[in-house]
């Protein structure tokens, strides 16, 4: 491949895994189980992008999936996006599918596709790479949408980082005091993150008297990745790699500091859930709180197309209420998200995107005060 004898696209892209393993000093390639590719987005990956993803030949060695897309790749004009946009992202999505990469769209992979522990695998997605490494204990680094596709079309990634077990050992100790649950852990993941990438810390370990739920572990990965660029954290007695580590720096986050996150100094004009996406329990959940409530401002729910499919009663009985629920794409990487001001999310990794990627205020709450709001007429 890298000599060029199996043509350019897979000269390319062992040219660029070779690039990183010599960066990051690996000794050899090893086999992927399965490739996550971000940059999916038109409105993340442009004309440029496009162009670029147009020159791919080839086919796909391993089971390949997508991050989520700019819209909900069947009822875009739904949700209200240019037929210039749709045209687009139709094309990009298209080139993906000739390639032999399946459309997912989702950030949730996990939940398409059985992943164990000690999976090798190549993802990109922050949430994903976080929940696979911690939860599951597979063995993921952070893949740039480039270097995902080398991969999925290679089969290969370089020895290095997360692959190894020398690098999955905590580096700081988390303890957490009061009990904590939902959102909670979000705002904890937000709250941790930025005070371990001040401290150049990578690989958390926290001591909780809670059980979280793996939707819980989700909320608090996913936030961890967005403020702290974190791909492995450990729970102790919870994750399967947690270990004590003598001597570690020690943090100690109260239940309070975490409840300093919530508050509404704006009034929103979209209510958000699904990020990441929505889990099937987190579904039942939201339409549990619902009561058949109709919504009396917009809001929106982000699943992937497999767990819509699996779950249709529920979703069906959600969008009794006014509430839409979109495959295939988020409050982040959509563009129409743009067309509010404010959005009122129960994630803090969207608490911080939404800011930070799309420029728009964002409000932080639990998700049945979520849904308090997305019930109360707007003034
Ligand atoms: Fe997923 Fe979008 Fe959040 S990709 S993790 S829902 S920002």
């Amino acid at each position: 491949m890298l000599n060029g004898e199996m043509g350019e696209t897979l000269q390319m892209c062992m040219e660029m895994l070779v690039a990183l393993g010599e960066l990051y000093g690996a000794e050899r390639l090893i086999d992927v189980k399965s490739v996550q590719i971000s940059g999916v987005s038109y409105k993340t990956i442009g004309e440029a992008g496009l162009m670029w993803l147009s020159n791919l030949e080839g086919r796909v060695k391993v089971p390949s999936m997508l991050n989520p897309a700019g819209m909900d790749l069947q009822r875009w004009e739904e949700m209200g996006i240019s037929h210039d946009f749709a045209s687009k992202q139709l094309e990009i999505v298209r080139k993906f599918a000739e390639i032999g990469v399946e459309i997912t769209c989702t950030c949730t992979p996990y939940y398409h596709h059985e992943i164990k522990m000690g999976d090798h695998l190549a993802w990109s997605e922050s949430s994903a790479v976080c929940y696979a490494n911690s939860v599951i204990g597979a063995r993921t680094n952070r893949e740039g949408g480039p270097s995902a596709i080398a991969s999925a079309l290679t089969g290969k990634t370089p020895l290095y980082g997360l692959h190894l077990d020398e690098n999955r050992v905590p580096d700081v100790k988390i303890i957490v005091e009061g009990g904590l649950s939902g959102t909670d852990y979000g705002a904890l993941g937000y709250v941790v993150g930025e005070l371990i990438c001040e401290m150049d810390k990578k690989i958390p370990i926290f001591t909780t008297t809670g059980n979280p739920t793996d939707d819980e572990l989700k909320l608090l990965g996913a936030s961890l990745a967005a403020t702290g660029s974190v791909a492995l954290y450990h729970v102790e007695g919870i994750t399967p790699e947690a270990k004590q580590v003598s001597g570690l720096d020690e943090i100690v986050i109260e239940s309070s500091e975490i409840k300093e996150m919530y508050g509404v100094d704006k009034e929103p004009d979209l209510v958000a859930f699904g990020c990441p996406h929505c889990s099937e329990n987190e579904l039942k959940e939201i339409e549990r709180m619902l009561k058949g409530r109709k919504v009396k401002r917009e809001t929106w729910i982000f699943a992937s197309r497999k767990v819509i499919e699996d779950n249709k009663k529920v979703v069906e009985s959600i969008e009794k209420s006014g509430v839409k629920v979109f495959a295939d794409t988020c409050m982040v990487v959509s563009p129409l998200c743009e067309n509010f001001s404010c959005i009122l999310v129960n994630s803090g990794k969207a608490y911080r995107y939404v800011r930070t990627l799309c420029g728009l205020e964002s409000i932080l709450l639990p998700t049945q005060e979520c849904i308090e709001w997305a019930c109360r007429p707007s003034s």
